[in-house]
């Protein structure tokens, strides 16, 4: 009896010890019930004061086709994950919200296919909660959006269809909400050479017609969009694929541009290849004063299953956005708003 209580206590000991309270660069990330989060090319919704947290659920071995001219390794698609959390730091699994399509090898959502990136924004006109996400062939020349909604953040997601926003090819993906309630998709084009932003219609479903074409052959992926003291900041990695390259920052009046690089934001060890990881999205800490979050993918391609995390904060002072590199951090060690 005395030995079942003993062991009953060491597990709870030792699930209490699953809440992680720090954030550690590229470490194995526990969900709430003990297991590594699964949420890669993320993205952050907040929402009643609780952040969702949604990814790429990559399950499975990792390959490189036979027929494959250039490093597309990859995972058959199991869907989109959604994680919760009250701190950004201890995140509760809620399931897949946008699960594959196992039995239509023609659907978007075919484990053949590719998913990546996928956001999830709420909008308040039509009380929905919408998801547009990169959609793939395995081969990659497809180059689409596909859109889901749903009535709850954590789903189940119901799939609309996928296109290309203004008769233009989609790749890299993320989806920023204006102030005045606006929606953009900010998406990788012509080939990856050059960045749309698509200003969406007023229930964030389809592309208005009116879009900018930026950083014209520059080449930007992994685009993460956020406002700070009024102005537009666009966050961006190069384009080698799986592998790091060196971050940018760029700067704007307007979220249609002009924009203005402003140049690496990355300091400290590893700068120069973004700590070996790619933007994907930043993500305000409501309630703390100044912390806002660059989160990256560390990947790892050839076991994408098992890619990491980078998240660190942005650094305000001297007027000046950069992203120091910290081996790991807590948001406990940052103000409270008063
Ligand atoms: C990267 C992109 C990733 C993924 C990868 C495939 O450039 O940012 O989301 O598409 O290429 O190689």
């Amino acid at each position: 009896m005395k030995k079942t209580m003993f062991l009953i206590l060491m597990l709870l000991a030792s699930m209490t010890s699953f809440a992680q309270k720090e954030i550690e660069q590229g470490a194995r990330w526990l969900d709430t019930a003990g297991n590594p989060i699964n949420a890669h090319g993320g993205g952050i919704l907040y929402h009643d004061g609780k952040y969702y947290w949604y990814g790429e659920y990559k399950k499975g071995e990792t390959i490189l086709p036979d027929w494959a001219t250039w490093e597309c390794y990859r995972t058959d698609v199991t869907g989109v994950g959604c994680y919760s959390s009250p701190d950004m730091v201890t995140w509760t699994f809620e399931g897949i919200v946008l699960p594959a399509v196992t039995d239509d090898p023609e659907h978007d959502l075919h484990p053949s296919k590719v998913l990546e990136r996928p956001k999830v924004v709420y909008n308040k006109k039509t009380g929905k909660f919408v998801m547009w996400a990169h959609v793939e062939s395995a081969d990659y020349s497809k180059a689409v959006a596909g859109v889901a909604v749903s009535d709850s953040p954590v789903g189940p997601f119901k799939y609309i269809g996928s296109f290309r926003p203004n008769d233009a090819m989609s790749r890299d993906q993320t989806i920023f909400v204006d102030d005045d309630g606006k929606a953009y998709q900010v998406a990788s084009s012509e080939n990856n050479q050059t960045l749309y932003i698509n200003e969406l219609t007023d229930d964030y479903l389809r592309p208005t017609g009116k879009y900018t074409r930026n950083f014209i052959g520059e080449s930007r992926e992994a685009p993460a969009v956020f406002k700070h003291d009024g102005k537009y900041y666009l966050l961006s990695s190069g384009c080698t694929g799986w592998d790091p390259n060196q971050a940018e920052l760029a700067v704007a009046d307007s979220i249609m541009g002009e924009w203005e690089t402003i140049g690496n934001p990355c300091t400290g060890t590893d700068a120069d290849k973004t700590f070996y990881a790619q933007s994907t999205y930043v993500q305000p800490v409501y309630g703390k004063k100044n912390l806002v979050i660059a989160m990256f993918d560390r990947w790892n391609k050839k076991d994408l299953e098992n890619s990491r995390y980078v998240w660190l904060p942005l650094d305000f002072s001297n007027g000046k956005i950069t992203i120091p590199w910290r081996e790991k951090w807590s948001p406990a060690d940052y103000p409270d708003n008063n």
